[in-house]
């Protein structure tokens, strides 16, 4: 077995790391020539930031709030991701849209027409990194692609250099929020949507146009919330069990869900580390990740 196959399967793109389970060099240069259009949604995040969550949210949005409809497809093949090999850029390129598809591409390589024209809706999670970091080496070690098989302290070690999935997270994080203010870019966090579920649920209809009820919007948040969500099949990754994606004894896809829960699994020490990253990387930039809520 591959004692890191994460670190082993990366490759450099635009100054990131980059998986090459997902794809190769020469789908970067295909993936910026794909075309988004008007009507298409993205739901972009650096990996583990919440973005099923809000997947699920859009969805909801975009279908009449049908739920009966979102229980009869996994989220994969309802939200399927831009850059993963399935479908692949062929299969969505043919599909009609509206499309809605979920990426962990860093801002600068988006399809290049959502950047030039800014008409694609683009919606970006930011995350305390120290959850991230715990959440992605949880996630790492579940994943037979990753099959991560070392301890958080190598994981974390190698997340604070940066040579992880779509690494480094600061990048990642910053070239979304220089476009904050771009209208077709809407900047939420994890954080908040934890902290009040209905006001992030209101700010994502705004950003695509819904008028919602108090009673919808509480709607969208009972079914989108943890509990409900790990229950539900269609959005609890529980069809990779089936296809053998997730090893049985680690961690669930939708696992813990706080915020804050690093505290249990990072020493002071690298909880430091982050700290001194964040002061060097994200401060300047005006970005202050809530670690606790
Ligand atoms: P934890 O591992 O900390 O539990 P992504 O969807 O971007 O892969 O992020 C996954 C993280 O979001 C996991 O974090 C997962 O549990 C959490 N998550 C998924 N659905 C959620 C929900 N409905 N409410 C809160 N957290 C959720």
């Amino acid at each position: 077995p591959n004692m890191y196959g994460n670190e082993a399967r990366l490759f450099r793109g635009k100054g990131y790391w980059l998986p090459e389970y997902l794809f190769t060099s020469g789908n970067v240069t295909k993936l910026e020539q794909f075309v988004c259009t008007e009507d298409d949604v993205l739901v972009a995040s650096f990996p583990k930031s919440g973005s099923t969550w809000v997947q699920e949210v859009v969805y909801l949005l975009k279908n009449n709030l049908d739920e009966k409809k979102a229980r009869k497809q996994n989220m994969e093949d309802r939200f399927p991701q831009l850059e993963y090999t399935i479908p692949g850029l062929a299969a969505l390129e043919a599909e009609k849209g509206p499309r809605l598809l979920k990426t962990h591409l860093p801002y600068e390589m988006l399809p290049q027409n959502v950047q030039t024209e800014g008409k694609t809706k683009v919606i970006y999670i930011m995350r305390n990194p120290k959850d991230v970091c715990v959440s992605s080496y949880f996630y790492s070690r579940m994943h037979l692609f990753l099959n991560y098989q070392s301890d958080l302290a190598h994981y974390c070690s190698s997340f604070l250099s940066g040579r992880v999935n779509f690494g480094p997270w600061w990048d990642h994080m910053k070239s979304y929020w220089e476009h904050r203010y771009d209208p077709n870019i809407l900047v939420i966090t994890y954080e908040d949507m934890l902290q009040d579920p209905s006001k992030t649920i209101q700010s994502i209809a705004s950003f695509l146009g819904k008028d919602l009820s108090t009673k919808q919007v509480a709607r969208i948040a009972k079914y989108c919330s943890f509990d409900e969500m790990k229950k539900n099949p269609a959005s609890n990754y529980s069809w990779w069990d089936k296809l053998g994606i997730r090893l049985p004894e680690e961690a669930e896809f939708l696992r813990s869900g706080k915020v804050g829960e690093w505290i249990e699994h990072l020493s002071n020490e690298q909880s430091a580390y982050i700290d001194k990253l964040c002061q060097m990387y994200l401060t300047p930039a005006g970005i202050e990740p809530q670690f606790e809520m």
